[in-house]
């Protein structure tokens, strides 16, 4: 009995293990609104992607007062010599903050939007910046080479990227283990938040997603005014080795 049990199992396994990955429909068709595109990943419309005439509104002067782009700086823990990936770069408003706080390493600002990528490399140019590279993606396909990245920064990106699970299928090839993602959302949960629904992330929404695709969540912390920071990890770190403690002896007095 036991045998047969044991048989039907494997077989079982066997047969699942036999599905190709393409049978499996991670997005389902649903009405268009206005801002969004009709194709609905885990219950969530994706919303359009910002075209490149937006980016005078992504660099406009309020936002540091609006967002505080500088705290989230400050909060972004990267060592000097990391390799990070800004993904939907768009005209580089976070690119080149994070080559200042990389010296040693360097940062790859992927879009898909060929403008982007040429208003990029004009202020790279002008800036006279050295540790950044350009990388024009496609929309499944972050184009970054394997186990090369330290970390991802998506900041406001995230929700239009037309193939999330693809992308995050990606990201999770180029983070070396052990590597994070800081994902950038407006906060949906919070109405008072002046931007479009579709522009907009729950935090549970998000967890769904990125544990979907193997991250594990690390932790979200809300210190900015409008966004939900959240960190999400490729599993597998290398363990750290541990700083040997002098060894107390039992008969020390204490
Ligand atoms: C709203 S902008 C944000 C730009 C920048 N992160 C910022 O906060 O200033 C979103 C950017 O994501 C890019 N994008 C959309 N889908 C993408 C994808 N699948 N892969 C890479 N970039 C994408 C768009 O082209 C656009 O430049």
């Amino acid at each position: 009995m036991r045998l047969l049990l044991s048989l039907i199992t494997l077989t079982a396994s066997l047969a699942w293990a036999e599905i190709p990955e393409k049978s499996f429909q991670p997005y389902t068709e649903g009405p268009k609104t206005r801002d969004g595109i009709g194709k609905y990943f885990m219950g969530r419309e994706i919303s359009q992607v910002m075209g490149h005439l937006g980016a005078g509104w992504l660099e406009r002067s309020e936002r540091e007062q609006e967002e505080k782009p500088s705290l989230l700086m400050k909060n972004l823990e990267l060592a000097e010599d990391a390799v990070v990936a800004d993904i939907g770069a768009g005209s580089g408003y976070f690119t080149f903050k994070l080559a200042e706080k990389v010296p040693k390493g360097k940062v790859i600002a992927v879009d898909i939007q060929q403008e982007m990528i040429d208003i990029l490399k004009k202020r790279q140019k002008a800036f006279g910046v050295e540790n950044l590279e350009t990388l024009l993606s496609v929309e499944d396909d972050t184009k970054l080479p394997e186990n090369e990245v330290d970390a991802v920064l998506l900041v406001d990106a995230y929700h239009e990227f037309s193939f999330p699970r693809e992308m995050l299928a990606s990201m999770y090839r180029a983070l070396k283990p052990g590597g994070r993602i800081f994902l950038l959302e407006y906060r949906a949960e919070d109405p008072l938040v002046p931007i479009k629904p579709l522009h907009k992330m729950s935090q549970k929404q998000a967890k769904a997603e990125y544990a979907a695709s193997g991250f594990r969540w690390v932790e979200t912390r809300d210190f900015l005014p409008r966004q939900h920071f959240m960190i999400f990890e490729k599993p597998g770190a290398p363990e750290k080795k541990a700083t040997p403690t002098k060894e107390k002896k039992a008969d020390a007095p204490s």
